[in-house]
């Protein structure tokens, strides 16, 4: 994971054997014996990735005491749903940078990243009947549902400029912040957890992924795309009132707020520099990474419900980690 920090490195360490069986789990269970499916999903999965989600259950499962082989096959699963979305999403957004490389759409079409991104999908329906446990499947079916619900809210809001705080994280809740939530219910369920941890767990991963998606739309004005690996700008290109956006309309002058209301409504990027500096100077990206934090707060306190161990601390410290990242 390229999250900026020697830190990271450490809260990694602890789980690098682990997910070296996960990358197993996950060159086996890419398997097809139609050609073009091991192309497109080897294309994008050997792209890397941060892995953030596996990295997230198999930390968890770290921190509750749960050493099953199932770990590895439940943090494909989520690996794989996270590409199957991220396949569908950039044909929907129309995004030709994921990864460093042209995304998949641009380089083998739409149609295939749509069928590939479903192939995906379902190999991942397919391994989590592995682990023969009626919550997992729950647990998974729902989150795929909410992420396809964020994603058509997201579709519906598009150059809606009137878009306020509590719809914008209506659909950031459902579209990122589920698959992390399941991510970390899943290592309660795995560790026969009480209800009252594994409330705890999805709370940590929804409140973290929150905070990584607010940072992700802070990135989009306030990132570099070479870190990144994605083209920055696209959010406002595709008319989305993100979070930045929504801040910098509350607090800036009547004309800084025509700007952006007419961009939004038009998608158009002309004026993205003069955006982009409206964005800065009226505060609206302290404002919103203010609400990253606050969120990342709340994954913090979620963590007293684990056991305290260096599993633990990895968690305590990835939420700190994702408020710095640069990519
Ligand atoms: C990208 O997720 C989609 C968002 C939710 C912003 P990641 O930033 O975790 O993507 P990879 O897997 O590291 O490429
Ligand atoms: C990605 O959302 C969320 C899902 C993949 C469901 P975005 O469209 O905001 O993320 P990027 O910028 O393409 O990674
Ligand atoms: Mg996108
Ligand atoms: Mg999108």
């Amino acid at each position: 994971m390229s999250v900026n920090s020697s830190r990271t490195a450490d809260t990694l360490a602890l789980i690098a054997d682990d997910m070296r069986e996960v990358d197993l789990v996950i060159a086996q269970r890419l398997a097809s014996g139609v050609p073009l499916v091991g192309t497109v999903s080897q294309y994008i999965i050997s792209a890397g990735g941060k892995r953030l989600r596996p990295a997230i259950l198999l930390l968890v499962c770290g921190a509750l005491g749960y050493r099953g082989a199932q770990r590895f096959n439940m943090a494909a699963v989520v690996e794989f749903i996270h590409t199957a979305t991220l396949l569908h999403d950039d044909v929907v957004d129309e995004s030709t940078l994921r990864r460093g490389r042209p995304t998949a759409n641009e380089a083998f079409g739409n149609p295939a990243s749509v069928l590939v991104g479903d192939f995906l999908y379902s190999r991942a329906f397919q391994m989590m009947v592995d682990a023969k446990d009626m919550r997992i499947m729950q647990t998974l079916a729902d989150a795929t549902n909410v992420i396809a619900e964020g994603e058509v809210m997201q579709l519906v809001n598009m150059h809606d400029a009137s878009l306020d705080v509590t719809a914008y994280l209506k659909v950031i809740r459902s579209k990122t912040a589920k698959l992390f939530e399941a991510s970390a219910r899943l290592a309660a369920l795995l560790s026969n957890s009480s209800p009252e941890v594994e409330q705890a767990c999805a709370n940590y991963g929804q409140a973290l992924g929150t905070a990584f998606q607010v940072i992700d739309d802070v990135l989009d004005y306030d990132g570099d795309a070479v870190e990144m690996g994605k083209n920055l700008g696209d959010d406002l290109r595709e008319g989305k009132a993100t979070l930045p956006l929504i801040a910098a309309m509350q607090r800036g002058t009547p004309a800084q707020c025509a700007l952006i209301r007419q961009a939004i409504e038009t998608g158009e990027t002309e004026r993205l520099e003069e955006i982009i500096t409206i964005v800065k100077s009226s505060g609206a990206l302290d404002v919103t990474r203010q609400a990253a934090a606050a969120e990342a707060q709340r994954a913090i306190e979620a963590t007293k419900h684990f056991q305290p161990n260096a599993y633990t601390d990895g968690l305590l410290q990835l939420a700190a980690q994702l408020l710095e990242r640069r990519s």
